[in-house]
């Protein structure tokens, strides 16, 4: 038996070695050197401590190529604090150990040490990376990656600038303090955001009376850290604007005064184009929209985004588009946009027409299978369990060990986690009121994983609910890592087994990484088991996921070649 295996062993080795310098060979590699610590900074006028990356925050962006090797070296200089960084919507195909997920496909980095990420980016498109450890992500370590196609192809949209544009939402608190309260009895909500940021910048208001006084010389309206984002545009010509979101919490409309915007991109991949006033965008999305500079050149414009989907204590952030020659610092004049200017936060029905309109661009459709060989009802709900507030996804709130299920699984390490789950997948979910405040008062909170059959076809249906709160349901983003999915629907209220697949879209649906589940509705997604690793699947609002909104796919982890030994050494696999 034993030399069977090392002759396999070497032929993986083989295998891999050839298919990795061959990649080499046909796109670059970069090197980053990327230095991760805390600074004072102001992006919204009221000093905090914020993560940077290279003294910035949002990070550098990552301009590559289609086939390019990312090399970043991660210098954790937090001085008392571990990091690892997600590369959201690269798919790892070959490198599962290099998705950045703390506590599944790696250890935490630790204060001092230097790990270096390698991947190859497969694909053209808008993707981001942020961190991957506790709610660090909403400290700012944060940024994007924009993947072009290869010299001599281009996209099938044209455009004479590409541009970028990062969103978020900032709390003054600390993250520790906001977990803490998240993890307490009794529960201490985070609340709502204190400002919003566009690339990097907002403006909290610093006469605001809830500042205590003490504190007062640390807000500063004129600090030019806290100076608007300016887009400069160019009378006439097509902008391609990459905007992403990597909000904690809030979900967003975005808009450009006296602007169209045509939607393009998706998640990395191609949209049938269509025309629209706002942009709504929810954490861990990426869209690409073209901009044309075809309004009144002798003025600038308002670039807004706003808080929907949850009630807004949060004054929208503002920016200029500032048509070149006018000053950039010039305001445009008309009034800047009230919150009633802006789309209403309580109306879900033209959020549901976005989602429904995203769709493949002609051409460029990939078909899904046309049947699935598994169906996964994820039924969302809110808990209290043992006293603690928490989400659950039937039933079960999701806990992460800190032994990576990567290695565990690989090293055969049996105690590190629940091996003995198995998902509720017949949770009695076609009985439980939607609209009710939830009375599932057995929840429990588990580590265990969703193994599927690698190459299989799995379809998920998420199915949204009420919170603790009388009439209220919220939307969640959900968030897959080391695939696309097919968007195959959304519908509202409960799903129907029997009725709703019939109306699938099988023809032309878009393959995202992330997708809503609106309030009170429901989602269907497929993909294709394909990629061997272990992979998260989660709400990608930063609390959620800290309460239990989560689960973890396996799929061929034996197949996953020599995991490397800069992942260990955490939990059970120090060794
Ligand atoms: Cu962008 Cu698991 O996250
Ligand atoms: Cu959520």
């Amino acid at each position: 038996m034993k030399p069977k295996i090392s002759l396999l062993k070497f032929l993986v080795f083989f295998v891999v070695f050839v298919f990795s310098s061959s990649s080499v060979v046909e796109g670059s590699v970069r090197r980053f050197k990327w230095e991760v610590k805390y600074q004072f900074k102001s992006p919204d006028c009221f000093e905090k401590l914020t993560i940077t990356v290279n003294g910035q925050s949002p990070g550098p962006t990552i301009t590559a190529q289609q086939g390019d090797t990312i090399v970043v070296e991660l210098k954790n200089s937090l001085m008392t604090e571990n990091v690892a960084i997600h590369w959201h919507g690269i798919r790892q195909i070959g490198t599962p150990w290099f998705d950045g997920a703390e506590g599944i496909t790696q250890c935490p980095i630790l204060p001092g040490e230097t790990f270096t990420y390698q991947f190859v980016v497969d694909r053209p498109g808008t993707y981001m990376y942020h961190s991957h450890y506790g709610m660090q992500r909403e400290a700012g370590l944060q940024g994007m990656i924009r993947v072009s196609l290869p010299e001599g192809e281009s996209e099938p949209f044209r455009y004479d600038y590409d541009r970028t544009i990062l969103l978020a939402d900032w709390y003054h608190k600390s993250t520790y303090e906001k977990a803490t309260g998240l993890a307490s009895i009794p529960f201490r909500w985070v609340g709502e955001p204190q400002s919003l940021l566009i690339q990097g910048r907002g403006k909290f208001n610093c006469s605001n009376s809830v500042i205590p006084s003490n504190v007062a010389g640390v807000c500063n309206s004129t600090n030019p850290q806290c100076a608007p984002f300016v887009l400069t545009v160019v009378p006439g010509k097509t902008y391609r604007l990459r905007i992403g979101s990597l909000t904690s919490l809030s979900a967003l409309s975005f808009q450009i005064e006296g602007h169209n915007l045509t939607v393009v991109e998706a998640d990395g991949h191609n949209v049938e184009p269509f025309t629209v006033r706002n942009l709504f965008i929810y954490s861990g999305e990426t869209y690409s929209v073209l901009l044309k500079a075809d309004q009144d050149p002798k003025r600038n414009y308002w670039i807004t985004t706003n808080i929907v989907s949850r009630r807004p204590s949060t004054p929208p952030a503002t920016a200029v588009l500032n048509y070149y020659p006018n000053h950039p610092r010039r305001r445009p004049p008309t009034p800047s946009p009230a919150i009633s200017d802006l789309p209403v936060w309580n109306d879900t029905r033209p959020r549901v027409a976005l989602s429904l309109a995203i769709r493949a661009r002609r051409g460029f459709v990939h078909a899904p299978p046309a049947s699935s060989d598994r169906v996964i009802v994820l039924l969302n709900t809110q808990n209290e369990v043992n006293g603690f507030r928490r989400w659950s996804v039937n039933n079960v709130s999701f806990n992460l060990p800190h032994t990576p299920y990567l290695i565990a699984l690989k090293e055969n390490i049996t105690d590190a986690f629940d091996w003995n789950f198995s998902p509720p997948e017949n949770y009695d979910w076609e009985n439980y009121d939607i609209f009710a405040k939830p009375i599932n008062a057995n929840a429990t909170i588990r580590d265990g994983i969703y193994r599927l059959r690698l190459n299989s076809t799995v379809d998920v249906i998420l199915q949204n609910a009420n919170t603790m709160n009388a009439n209220d349901s919220e939307t969640h983003p959900w968030h897959l890592h080391g695939h696309d999915f097919w968007v195959l629907g959304h519908g509202q209220g409960k799903f129907n087994v029997s009725e709703d697949p019939k109306k699938y879209n099988l023809v032309d649906p878009i393959m995202k990484n992330t997708v809503p589940v609106h309030p009170y509705g429901w989602t269907a997604l497929r993909f294709r088991a394909d990629n061997p690793g272990v992979w998260a699947f989660h709400c990608h609002i930063e609390s959620h996921f800290f309460m239990g909104m989560g689960i973890v796919f396996e799929e061929g982890v034996h197949r996953v070649g020599n995991l490397p030994p800069s992942i260990m050494g955490c939990g059970h696999t120090k060794r």
